[in-house]
């Protein structure tokens, strides 16, 4: 890595965690943490625009989240839907391209209906891609695209690698770059397993609500000192020799 546009990931994805424990704290209910971690959102989504990353990918519901109190899904379900509405208009003038990426059948009728409007009306934009995987699970994504392929060629007793990384989503995005996690746990969750697979990994113990752009800035400036080798040798990537080599 010689240069800073080198060193800028074109792919950041985020685990947004630590909302619920960021009301606790204040002695809010965790709906108040799911609140200003929208708001980190928005902020977090134009400072990655202006760094010049050109896709982000936010984890905003698993396929587990539905497991919580029925009233925090509940009120997460209004505030994706109220938040559609409201910044579906300011991502356009923004120029950001906004999809939603997971299973979207268990989503109420008004939702999906958001999402797709949301998605039309931003489609030709080309300044960042914004992702946002809502009932979404690496685990799930893998299988449905195997199930894809075997629908579409029936019959066929091999699967490629190559098959899988067509059909998966995202699959037209850049490769993942850099996966971060804030609120302190050091696990991937069932998030982009697939696309994971040579991405830089960055653990932040700030929690979503807190983690303003001066931290995304420090993830983006530990990624710029890491050394992609994607199998390859330390050596091999920077093309030098080492001490003994032929
Ligand atoms: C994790 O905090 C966050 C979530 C389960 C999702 C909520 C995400 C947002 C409100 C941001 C919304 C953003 C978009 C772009 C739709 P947690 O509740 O697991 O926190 P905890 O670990 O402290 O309990």
């Amino acid at each position: 890595m010689t240069n800073q546009t080198e060193a800028l990931p074109r792919h950041v994805a985020i685990i947004m965690d630590g909302n619920g424990r960021w009301a606790r704290k204040r002695g809010l209910p965790r709906v108040a943490g799911h609140k200003v971690g929208m708001e980190r959102a928005r902020e977090i989504t134009e400072a990655a625009g202006k760094r010049g990353v050109k896709a982000l990918t936010l984890f905003a519901f698993s396929s587990e989240n539905w497991q919580r109190p029925e009233d925090e899904v509940s009120y997460l379900m209004d505030l994706f839907v109220t938040g559609l509405e409201r910044e579906a208009k300011a991502l356009h003038k923004n120029n950001v391209r906004l999809r939603v990426i997971g299973d979207r059948s268990r989503f109420s009728a008004k939702l999906q209906q958001r999402m797709l409007e949301a998605e039309a009306m931003t489609a030709d934009n080309t300044a960042l891609n914004l992702n946002i995987a809502a009932n979404y699970g690496g685990r799930w994504d893998i299988v449905q695209a195997v199930s894809q392929h075997l629908q579409n060629n029936p019959g066929i007793s091999q699967v490629s690698e190559q098959d899988i990384s067509d059909r998966v989503q995202l699959h037209d995005e850049p490769p993942l770059d850099l996966l971060i996690r804030t609120g302190g746990e050091i696990r991937i969750s069932n998030f982009l397993l697939w696309q994971a697979a040579y991405a830089e990994l960055y653990f932040s113990d700030v929690l979503w609500p807190d983690f303003h752009p001066e931290e995304l800035d420090k993830a983006l400036a530990a990624y710029a000192q890491r050394q992609r080798r994607y199998g390859k040798t330390g050596e091999q990537v920077t093309g030098e020799s080492a001490q003994g080599d032929a």
